[in-house]
């Protein structure tokens, strides 16, 4: 039995395949500007890796905000389901997840069965999420991958008192050119993206395990940030970033043996 997972996200498209109930593989790419052609690409990458076809596979879930346009699916979950059941997977104690993608974050809570019972969400602006620490990466001259080494490097912080994504670019670039440390600065950002999602997870409630997925989970020092600001130790899965994929496809696993 085969199945696929594929979560497009507003950056990136991942997909999960499971045969006989095992991972076998998982892609990770970009989406670009056509979410359907960012699902196919990856499907057609992931089949192709593992010597298969798309008539190989027995069934498709298809999750993000993309979904909709999946056509090879058969059936669309949403992602609070998918990283939810990811998340699970991945450690049956977890209560909490917390996602922090490109253009949303959100905040899962799970029953003792693991499974959703609530959730909150911002996804009306790009406070809080990767598009947020994207853009400051880039007027900080760093690279995404390079913003927590930066911050790292912090002996203090520089508070940044902008909440919204333009007047916080602005706010570092005046900061910049004031001669305050890059690092100071990169680290008051990770605390005012911390802040933020601290106010998501009191919405619904904190209940350890508390786990973190997304691509924004590689970034070590948001997730230190977290950490303190929640008082618990947030478990970082090997690849945050496939925890959408790999719900979506143990929910089509599912899907067929029920
Ligand atoms: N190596 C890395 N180090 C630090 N941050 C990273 C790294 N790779 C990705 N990111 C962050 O992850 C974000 C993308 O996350 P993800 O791939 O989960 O988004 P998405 O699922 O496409 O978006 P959404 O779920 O909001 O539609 C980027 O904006 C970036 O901030
Ligand atoms: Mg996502």
């Amino acid at each position: 039995m085969l199945v696929a997972g594929i979560d497009v996200g507003s950056l990136t498209a991942e997909v999960v395949l499971i045969k006989d109930g095992n991972i076998i593989h998982y892609v990770i790419m970009p989406t670009g500007s056509n979410s359907k052609k960012a699902a196919e690409r990856a499907l057609d990458s992931a089949l192709h890796a593992m010597g298969m076809k798309e008539p190989d596979l027995d069934y498709v879930v298809a999750t993000g905000y993309g979904r909709i346009s999946i056509d090879i699916a058969d059936k669309r979950i949403t992602e609070i389901t998918c990283h939810g059941r990811g998340a699970v997977y991945l450690n049956p104690g977890v209560r909490t997840v917390i996602d922090i993608g490109g253009q949303d974050s959100k905040v899962i809570r799970l029953n003792d069965e693991g499974k959703v019972f609530d959730f909150a969400m911002n996804d009306k602006c790009a406070a809080g999420t990767g598009r947020f620490l994207e853009v400051m990466a880039q007027a900080l001259e760093v690279g995404i991958d390079e913003l927590a080494g930066l911050s790292e490097k912090a002996r203090d912080t520089v508070a940044i008192s902008s909440m919204c994504t333009v007047f916080a670019e602005s706010e570092v670039v005046s900061l910049i050119a004031r001669g305050l440390p890059r690092e100071e600065i990169a680290r008051g950002l990770h605390q005012s993206i911390a802040d933020r999602t601290a106010g998501l997870v009191r919405r619904v409630g904190m209940e350890e395990l508390v786990m973190i997925t997304g691509g924004v989970a590689k970034n070590r020092a948001l997730v230190k940030a977290l950490n303190e600001k929640l008082v618990t130790t947030i478990i970082v899965p090997e690849e945050p970033q496939i925890a959408g994929a790999l719900g979506a496809a143990l929910l089509a696993q599912e899907e067929l043996s029920s």
